[in-house]
């Protein structure tokens, strides 16, 4: 696997492909990014990954300075995969001046859900994307659907803008008690590991009650947030939302079965965890 840190040296060792296959990530690689790793490889060839903590997506009191870098780790399981390239720029090489041209989602799915909670986060992620892209030239680019709403925005981006990269969305790995794989897990305490799971269980909940015909979503995602609370968790959200523009279903759309996702976000101790489930 080779390891560049400059886009030109990228560029130069991409000339020519036409089927690449493209991972961006910030690293700590889990099992869900390697199980990315495989799908990209159905799809294209060759796999190229990126390793890239992007200080444009966190917000100031977000966890940019803490987030786990364990680059030989990366670089080994990599490796393992088969990736041929590994991009690994330094903010440098990816910002060597300041970031002033961004690319901003409509405030209807870009503020809302994440992008309430993490105002700036989204665009900091397309951003960074595009310019991934730019660089990697990828025909395909996997992304997890564990972040459900930034595979939409990326998704979305790319039609808009005709990007000549089609995107895919890979299902959520998950820990035998069902907890998504995500690189902030490893800031859980033992206690905090074991009750994590409590996440999706509740996401099954509401989804299971929807399935079975409930027809008042807000008040089974009250429920749902004060269960989580009961438990000690501080959510931000739980919420029931039409799979096509992430916005809240109408009685019509429930009337008509609208395929749904619930979407959660909450706190145990000072960790922030995201999770979701399609109805
Ligand atoms: O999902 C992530 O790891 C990041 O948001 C991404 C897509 C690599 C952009 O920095």
């Amino acid at each position: 696997m080779k390891i560049i840190s400059s886009i030109e040296e990228l560029r130069d060792q991409l000339r020519g492909q036409l089927r690449t296959a493209f991972v961006p990530t910030m690293g700590n690689l889990h099992e869900g990014h390697l199980s990315l790793m495989r799908l990209a490889r159905r799809h294209g060839d060759p796999v190229v990954a990126s390793i890239f903590v992007n200080r444009l997506q966190f917000g100031p009191n977000e966890d940019f300075d803490k987030y786990p870098r364990t680059f030989q780790d990366d670089v080994k399981k990599l490796e393992k995969e088969g990736v041929y390239v590994l991009f690994a720029p330094t903010e440098k090489d990816m910002y060597p001046e300041p970031q002033e041209y961004r690319v901003r989602p409509p405030d209807g799915l870009g503020n809302t859900l994440e992008g309430e909670f993490r105002p700036g986060f989204f665009e900091g992620v397309c951003t960074v994307v595009t310019k991934l892209f730019s660089c990697v030239q990828p025909r395909v680019a996997v992304f997890g659907k564990k972040d459900y709403q930034q595979l939409m925005i990326v998704r979305n981006m790319a039609r808009q803008f005709a990007l000549p990269t089609e995107i895919i969305g890979a299902e959520t790995f998950r820990a035998e008690d069902g907890l998504a794989l995500s690189s902030r897990n490893g800031y859980l305490s033992d206690t905090e590991r074991a009750e994590a799971p409590a996440l999706f269980q509740s996401l099954n909940q509401v989804a299971g009650e929807m399935r079975a015909g409930h027809r008042d979503p807000l008040a089974l995602e009250h429920g749902a947030m004060e269960g989580l609370a009961a438990r000690g968790w501080k959510p931000d959200y739980i919420s029931i939302r039409k799979r096509i523009d992430l916005q809240a279903p109408t009685s019509a759309d429930l009337e008509r079965g609208e395929p749904l996702v619930v979407l959660a976000a909450a706190k145990l101790g000072s960790t922030r965890l995201i999770d979701n489930l399609e109805i």
